[in-house]
């Protein structure tokens, strides 16, 4: 329950890169979670801070594309009424937009490092095993000190791209799709206390 409870995802990535021990020690964490009939077709691509800068940019580029459209004067009270949840988070997406345009990857949480989990096309239970080895991971990165965040948001932005440029952008195996991607960085601090659930 002390780690359960501990794991939080902390958004203050610092630079500090994460040492090959611990990388391997989550890696390895990873592959001990259980997979569908034990078929054990997860692989996790390591992507590094300029790999991770190209899966910044992307996301960005979509969202901001998005949002500019949505949000400009004539089409802005449609916004509102069809898709509230676009509506309320515009104004923190350009917030995004000025910490990447002053050198920061808000998106991708200043990752040191960001692994993907994929499992060959066609695969049945690729969402179930690459997500049961994410949580293996999340939570030996937390043994480690070093803070894990879901990438929810790039996802969302990769729906919409093409398998090709997706594949390229995040170096995937050949023939395979990311169920799951895990940002990875050593936090400016430890939270002292849980919170309540
Ligand atoms: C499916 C999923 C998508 C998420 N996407 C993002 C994301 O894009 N960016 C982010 O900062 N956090 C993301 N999170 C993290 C959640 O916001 C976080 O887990 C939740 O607020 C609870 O906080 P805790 O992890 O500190 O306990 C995501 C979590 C999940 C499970």
């Amino acid at each position: 329950m002390e780690l359960i409870r501990s794991r939080r995802s902390n958004r203050t990535i610092t630079d500090k890169p994460i040492p090959e021990n611990i990388l391997q020690d989550i890696l390895e964490a990873a592959r001990y979670a259980p997979t569908a009939e034990n078929s054990r077709r997860v692989k996790i691509t390591v992507l590094n801070i300029e790999q991770i800068q190209k899966v910044e940019d992307a996301t960005m580029n979509f969202f901001l594309g998005l949002a500019r459209f949505l949000m400009n004067p004539v089409i802005r009270p449609i916004t509102k009424l069809c898709i509230p949840s676009l509506y309320q988070e515009a104004p923190e997406l350009f917030r995004f937009e000025k910490r990447w345009q002053a050198g920061e990857r808000p998106c991708t949480c200043n990752a040191a490092t960001l692994l993907v989990f994929s499992t060959p096309k066609g695969y049945d239970f690729g969402w179930q095993d690459c997500n049961l080895a994410y949580q293996n991971a999340s939570l030996m990165a937390e043994v480690h000190g070093v803070s894990q965040v879901y990438m929810g948001l790039v996802q969302s932005a990769l729906k919409y791209m093409t398998t090709k440029r997706v594949s390229r952008l995040l170096h995937l195996p050949e023939k395979h799709r990311q169920y799951a991607i895990m940002a990875l960085g050593f936090p400016a601090f430890r939270y002292n206390k849980y919170t309540e659930r």
